[in-house]
């Protein structure tokens, strides 16, 4: 791994020859990858030696391949539920974008999935799983096993008029439940959230934490604050994957993710998802202690660490260069950071000291009431989320069915996502409303050039 950084400058070189990948200013950037169609979230960096490429196309099948339930043939792949939301993770990281939330109240969730919890503190200083249908609802479960029940979610909208005329339609979702398979929810906090896209995250993961720390303390214009989600017990870990950064590292967030969305156990978390009163789910066979075994985690940790990013386009069209300067203008780029630089990365060592420019500062903000889920979660509070990367973003109706934003997918364009700005980022917001339509669309042109 070690020579990885400079067979990533090399062949990063070679493909931009052969290929035209540079970046925004015209450098050679070996982190993304020169391709804007369907699959572009699928491809792994630049430079990788085949083994290193076998190991991130192992990775990928297991990110892609159905988990059957216990017993089967295959015992590496078996172990699925008793309760669970799908049966792979692509299910909801379609071609490694982001997920999509249901559009009308009879329609399943397909890509989205539901926080549960109760007011009090849980295991490590999190929120307090509801004591029957514990921290995440599972829509699903294996035969012989009662699943939890059906979540519907209803679209109540809104409108918005801008300063120059225009119109904006609004809308935010109400939840309820049918079908529940363990009897009254009674009072719960839910935190609907679709999945989100997962390229670029092997460079998240090595934006070292005194960065993030720094960001916070630094003085911000406009009311901005910012700060770091603090998991676990102490010392307290710092949070940066998910929502609302309840999650520390990349390797973190796959094991959660294999327990709570597929009921898969890893070294990480032994017991399978029951709650006590979950007896047959208790109850019933595993696919193994545990059913992911090491080697497959470091599979996928591995192939979720190298998905590159695809590069910008557009960059040369002055429209879109207007788009960027008022970006920082209205005070976006406050949150949305343009550069960061990786530190150490003891895993992948190749990640190390690289510049990228992830349009996030991986710190929670207080976004207003409009956003509020109403559910702590570590030390984030119902109005505060993660700032999410914007890398990427300009491909999200092309790489999902549709292009859905902000934390439950509430938002049908760019513009909606802003207006939802609120809290600390209500300055942003006011002055992105108050553009000129055709200052509005170039900044628009550049959120669609990322
Ligand atoms: C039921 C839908 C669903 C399934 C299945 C699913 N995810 Fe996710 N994924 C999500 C949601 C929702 C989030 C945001 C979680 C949060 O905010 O708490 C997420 C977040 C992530 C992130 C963090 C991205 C970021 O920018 O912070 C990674 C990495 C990830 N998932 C990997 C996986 C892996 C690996 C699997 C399979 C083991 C998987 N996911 C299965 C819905 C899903
Ligand atoms: C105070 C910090 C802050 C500022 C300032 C800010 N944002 Fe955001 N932005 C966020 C957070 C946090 C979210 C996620 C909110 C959610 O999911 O509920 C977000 C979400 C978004 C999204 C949706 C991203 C996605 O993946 O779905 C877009 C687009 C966006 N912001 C653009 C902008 C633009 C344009 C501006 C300037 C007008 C701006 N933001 C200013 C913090 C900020």
């Amino acid at each position: 791994m070690g020579g990885l950084l400079l067979r990533l400058l090399l062949a990063g070189l070679l493909g931009c020859l052969a290929s035209g990948a540079l970046g925004g200013d015209g450098q050679v950037v070996p982190w993304q990858v020169a391709d804007a169609g369907r699959e572009a979230f699928s491809r792994p960096m630049a430079g990788l030696a085949e083994a290193e490429r076998e190991r991130f196309f192992r990775g990928r099948s297991l990110f892609n391949q159905s988990w059957v339930v216990a017993p089967a043939k295959d015992d590496r792949l078996d172990g699925l539920g008793p309760l669970y939301n799908r049966l792979a993770c692509v299910s909801c990281h379609a071609r490694n974008g982001r997920g999509l939330p249901p559009e009308s109240p009879g329609e399943r969730m397909q890509s989205m999935l539901l926080r549960l919890s109760v007011p009090g503190v849980g295991p490590r200083g999190g929120p307090r799983p509801h004591p029957v249908y514990g921290d995440q609802f599972n829509e699903e479960a294996i035969p012989g096993v009662m699943p939890e029940g059906r979540a519907e979610l209803r679209w109540l909208e809104s409108r918005r008029r801008l300063p120059d005329g225009s119109v904006v339609s609004l809308r935010r979702p109400r939840l309820s439940f049918r079908e529940l398979g363990y009897g009254a929810i009674g009072q719960v906090r839910i935190s609907p959230r679709v999945g989100q896209q997962v390229v670029g995250m092997g460079l998240l993961d090595a934006v070292p934490d005194a960065t993030l720390e720094a960001l916070a303390a630094e003085a911000k214009p406009d009311g901005v604050k910012g700060r770091v989600n603090r998991i676990g017990s102490e010392p307290r870990e710092l949070g940066r994957f998910g929502h609302k950064a309840n999650m520390s590292s990349l390797r973190a967030q796959i094991a959660g993710a294999f327990l709570g969305d597929l009921g898969i156990t890893s070294t990480l978390h032994r017991q399978e998802n029951c709650t006590s009163v979950q007896a047959a789910c208790r109850r019933a066979l595993t696919g193994g202690e545990p059913e992911l075994d090491d080697a497959q985690l470091d599979d996928v940790e591995f192939y979720l660490a190298h998905l590159a990013v695809p590069a910008r386009r557009q960059v040369a069209l002055p429209q879109v260069q207007q788009g960027e300067v008022l970006f920082a203008r209205v005070g976006c780029a406050s949150c949305h950071r343009p550069a960061l630089r990786t530190g150490d990365s003891p895993r992948f060592p190749g990640l190390a000291g690289v510049d990228i420019a992830p349009y996030t500062d991986l710190l929670i903000h207080d976004m207003g009431p409009g956003l509020s889920d109403g559910r702590p979660d570590f030390q984030a509070s119902g109005r505060e989320w993660r700032t999410p990367p914007l890398w990427g973003i300009g491909l999200a109706g092309l790489i999902s069915e549709r292009a859905r934003y902000l934390h439950d997918g509430r938002a049908r364009s760019l513009t909606e996502a802003v207006l939802w700005h609120g809290g600390e980022a209500s300055m942003a917001r006011r002055r992105f409303e108050a553009l000129a339509r055709r200052e509005r669309e170039a900044l628009l042109a550049f959120l669609e050039s990322l």
